[in-house]
């Protein structure tokens, strides 16, 4: 037991010092999740000084004024009214107050919305058990999972939820803020640096919550245009007679269509799933969990329970409810060579 405590107290106090710690708020990289972190150290050093003096003085009294064997029981001598010090405790207390509540105030401002001169973006996030619908409304962008931010951009969240409460959190670069049905919450961050940043849902919103993550990847803003110009355009359509082609058909007559859309595939235009349209660009699949690769692909298509447990795909997809409608080998081999095509 003594063991187990030693390793679970060690492994909290090195975790945050760990040198591959993607959510780290603690090494923060964007000036809003910087404002939060010195927020919260101010309060932490504050805290731990009051703690150290009340601590201090409450074990010097418990040891200096401990009770001696020829005590005869009568109370000590008793002090009160001291108006100095009652005064003087007081105005401690106001300026210890005054040192907290000044950078929380000013924090709390900053986050609430950019600066007025910063140059913004807006990105729509709506949540669902449990991945994240992405869009770009003034670039016409829509994706999943994956939202690509320029750097040295204040980038505006319009936060709302399908189903349940989510909570849109990415570590490194700003703190969390719900996504609630019915209604639009608003947050911001910024990138100063290009790279790639791990987000996760903080809201308990079901049985995958913890499978519910997703990456912010900062570029360059050369880089951004590039990547908006390449999901703009539709998906790329398979040579004929090829293994794509056939996973194309697949797509369409084993009913996939009904939940993803896929711009530029005929019929594709379900709103359920994620769109898909670009989705052998993204680093991640199945919202942050497994990386992109041919037997992820392979694996998630052919059983996504494994992956990602009560997940809609594996409950409401036709393939996956009834064994006589299961996937071939084949149509798994031809859906991966189609959808890790579409980039
Ligand atoms: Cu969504 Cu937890």
């Amino acid at each position: 037991m003594k063991r187990l405590l030693a390793a679970a107290v060690a492994a909290l106090v090195a975790s945050p010092l760990a040198a591959d710690a993607p959510m780290n708020w603690l090494d923060p990289d964007g000036p809003v999740a910087q404002v939060q972190k010195d927020v919260f150290m101010v309060t932490f050093w504050v805290d731990l000084g009051i703690f150290l003096v009340v601590g201090g003085m409450l074990l010097y009294a418990v040891i200096a004024f401990r009770a001696r064997p020829d005590d005869d029981g009568s109370p000590p001598e008793q002090v009160e009214g001291n108006l100095r010090l009652e005064v003087s405790l007081m105005a401690v207390s106001a300026v210890l107050l005054v040192i907290i509540i000044v950078p929380n105030v000013r924090g709390i401002f900053y986050s609430a919305a950019p600066p007025a001169d910063a140059v913004t973006m807006d990105v729509n996030v709506i949540g669902h058990q449990w991945w994240w619908e992405v869009e770009y409304p003034a670039l016409g962008v829509k994706t999943a999972n994956e939202i690509a931010i320029p750097t040295g951009t204040a980038v505006v969240f319009h936060l709302s939820s399908a189903d349940v409460i989510h909570s849109f959190w990415v570590p490194r670069l700003a703190g969390k803020m719900d996504l609630i049905p019915g209604r639009v919450n608003e947050m911001w961050l910024q990138a100063d640096r290009p790279g790639v940043y791990w987000g996760q849902c903080a809201e308990l919103c079901g049985v995958s919550h913890a499978n519910m993550r997703f990456r912010v990847v900062a570029m360059a803003p050369d880089d951004f245009d590039r990547w908006v110009e390449e999901q703009s355009a539709a998906a790329a359509t398979p040579a004929p007679g090829t293994l794509a082609a056939a996973g194309a058909e697949a797509f369409v007559q084993r009913g996939c269509i009904a939940c993803h859309t896929v711009r530029g595939l005929t019929g594709a235009v379900g709103i359920i799933g994620p769109d898909l349209t670009h989705v052998g660009s993204r680093l991640t699949l199945a919202a942050g969990i497994v990386d992109n690769d041919d037997a992820a692909m392979a694996k998630w298509i052919s059983d996504p329970e494994a992956i990602k447990p009560g997940n809609i795909m594996s409950a409401q997809g036709p393939m996956y409810m009834d064994p006589a409608n299961a996937l071939s080998q084949a149509d798994v081999e031809a859906l991966v060579a189609y959808l890790r095509g579409l980039e």
